[in-house]
């Protein structure tokens, strides 16, 4: 039995953690939270603790926790749904009936089975149907091999305007559905006919490997024909969501932990016929965020490869902002005119391709590129028009140190004062309304490998871990939405320079932008063992603020003073930022001899000087 989801926040919301485990456990109050004896592991001091606010347990014994289900699983060796009916039924909440919840469920398997049997029927015509000889031939001169073929289910609609639907109609197939899919539709007699109709049929996989929808291709290019007919939205397709091949190439990606992004059905199963496998098609659409967050589950390095022509590249450079919005490490594969993918792995075979994959640029220098092939840097008034196009673009990048590097890059480039590129990189920010944080600013610190990438040579320095990150982790854990979002509007989740900390900032980040939010539901998405004990001890621990908790619950000011509390201890962060930046800046004087850089430094220094006067400022008026 499926219970929903919806079903399950409203039996947690109703549930007291206290009330259900105080009737195993005898339980008695200290401080915010209730202790009492482990059920889990044998001891004679308690360790075991429930916090009410927070609805969770933990056992700082044995490291046993989680929320009001995850006990109830422990302690009765049930599973997840009896634990959510065991809870539900003390509350005297209805948990739906079997068939009512069912029957969504079923809904949706009803399409899932209509392609099933669409893309069977098209398959096995393209396979047996000497009708399709037409087609088999065109596989053939296109170089999809048979194996190929069956791998991506490919196939072929008939000729003729009825035979899906007779096929349907013999299946017994609900054809207001097959309507609804897009495999059918009505004339203005209301008559069915087929809507895939002499083409080569690429069936669009779901990431599960579920058939979700299709593509079917003319078998000759003709002007008043589209080359490519898609199957419409409908209630399990959403294109916008949607990466052809990615069912067949995810795991690759995740290996090789980069994808390559082409635009069409031929240039996917070229490529990974030929062996190329990390690759996925965004197939029609031009890109979208959804399809980049999709891709972003398996890899945060994209090499794009559009066609060479100009709509491709004007494609390509769309879908770079995009990714780079969404971090993602964005390269461009450019392949000689009049090639795209598929023809280019045919014609010049895997090496090669290879080849044009490690000679990849980054998305700055295919940019410059972009506007030297249109001349554009040989009048000035144009020059000037697309370095400010290329620090636009520059603006994207969220991580500051990859900014400054290639704010560098261009500088060089073009041979002007980094100072004006600067100034220009500053209003584009602004323009974005991307925060830029000053204090949290890492400019100087580079890993090792965007020191191998760069050309320019500075000393290596360390940011430092600030002391209160993890007072901060702890207040976001706290489940309080006026300090969370106090917090993240002055700390950058990158800031956070334990990567530890930073995952699990990262973890309240994303809950809290989602509607329902509690701490006891973070802790359970937390997959690393030792990472959850961490939080819970941290949640669970009086110790920080609990006096003034107490001091304070009687004089009714609690809320308020946590809320202090948060503010103090970001402005400590923030002081600690600062202070390191200046000892990383100093550093850096001492140990490079580039004298305008000393400048700047030099300069920032006393900037930084200034923000820190006026925090402590702030902090002694406090
Ligand atoms: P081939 O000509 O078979 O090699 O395909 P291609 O991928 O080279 O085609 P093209 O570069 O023209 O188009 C790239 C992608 O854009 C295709 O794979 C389709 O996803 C999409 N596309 C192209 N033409 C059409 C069309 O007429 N209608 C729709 N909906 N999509 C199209
Ligand atoms: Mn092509």
């Amino acid at each position: 039995m499926r219970i929903t989801e919806n079903k399950i926040d409203e039996i947690r919301n109703a549930a007291d953690i206290v009330d259900i485990v105080g009737g195993y456990v005898q339980l008695r109050k200290r401080g915010k939270n209730f202790i009492g004896l482990c059920p889990f592991h044998q001891e004679k001091t308690p360790s075991f603790t429930v916090s009410d606010d927070k609805q969770i347990y933990h056992c700082f014994g044995c490291g046993n926790g989680g929320n009001v289900f995850k006990f109830l699983m422990e302690f009765k060796n049930i599973s997840f749904v009896e634990s959510v009916e065991e809870i539900a039924a003390h509350l005297g909440i209805k948990i739906q009936t079997e068939e009512s919840t069912g029957d969504q469920q079923n809904e949706l398997e009803v399409f899932y089975d209509i392609n099933v049997i669409a893309a069977r029927f098209f398959l096995e015509h393209l396979t047996k149907s000497a009708e399709a000889e037409e087609a088999r031939e065109y596989l053939k001169h296109r170089k999809i091999k048979p194996q190929t073929q069956r791998s991506f289910g490919i196939g072929f609609a008939p000729f003729g305007w009825d035979n899906f639907l007779n096929h349907a109609k013999q299946n017994k197939i609900d054809l207001v559905k097959a309507k609804q899919l897009g495999l059918i539709d009505t004339n203005e007699r209301g008559e069915y006919y087929d809507k895939f109709r002499a083409r080569i049929i690429f069936p669009i996989f779901s990431p599960n490997g579920r058939v979700i929808a299709f593509g079917g291709r003319v078998l000759q290019n003709a002007d008043n024909v589209a080359k490519y007919l898609n199957s419409p939205e409908s209630q399990i397709y959403f294109k916008r969501k949607s990466l052809y091949g990615l069912y067949h190439s995810k795991d690759e990606i995740r290996k090789l932990d980069r994808a390559i992004l082409v635009e069409g059905y031929m240039d996917l199963v070229s490529l990974y016929q030929a062996g190329v496998k990390n690759v996925v098609a965004s197939s029609g659409t031009s890109l979208t965020d959804e399809q980049i967050q999709l891709l972003s589950r398996f890899t945060k390095n994209i090499f794009v490869l559009f066609d060479s022509d100009s709509a491709g590249q004007k494609a390509a450079l769309r879908s770079i902002e995009l990714l780079l919005k969404q971090n993602f490490e964005v390269k461009v594969i450019t392949l000689p005119k009049g090639e795209d993918p598929d023809s280019f792995i045919n014609k010049f075979g895997k090496e090669q391709f290879d080849e044009e994959v490690t000679s990849a640029v980054n998305f700055l220098e295919y940019q410059t590129s972009q506007f030297e092939l249109q001349g554009m840097f040989e009048d000035p008034a144009e020059m000037t028009k697309a370095i400010r196009e290329l620090v636009r673009t520059l603006a994207l990048v969220n991580d500051e140190l990859k900014r400054n590097l290639l704010m560098k890059t261009i500088s060089k480039k073009f041979n002007l004062r980094e100072k004006l590129i600067e100034s220009e990189l500053n209003a584009a920010l602004l323009q974005n309304k991307t925060k830029v944080e000053t204090q949290a600013s890492k400019q100087f610190f580079r890993s090792e490998e965007s020191a191998a990438e760069s050309k320019l040579t500075l000393p290596v320095v360390h940011v430092n871990q600030n002391p209160n990150e993890k007072e901060l982790l702890r207040l976001l854990f706290s489940g309080d939405e006026k300090i969370i979002g106090y917090i993240f509007d002055n700390v950058a989740v990158e800031s956070f320079v334990n990567t530890n900390y930073m995952k699990l900032a990262e973890l309240v980040h994303d809950g809290w932008n989602e509607e329902k939010f509690s701490p006891a539901d973070l802790v359970e998405k937390i997959e690393s063992p030792e990472l959850k004990n961490f939080v819970m001890k941290l949640s669970l621990n009086d110790e920080a603020i609990s006096k003034k908790w107490d001091d304070l619950a009687f004089n009714g000011k609690v809320e308020k003073d946590t809320f202090e509390h948060a503010v103090e201890t970001v402005r400590s962060f923030q002081i600690f930022q600062i202070e390191d930046e200046i000892k990383r800046n100093n550093k850096i004087i001492s140990e490079s001899k580039d004298e305008l850089l000393h400048i700047e430094l030099l300069q920032r220094n006393r900037e930084l000087q200034d923000d820190r006067k006026a925090m402590l400022n702030l902090k002694a008026n406090n």
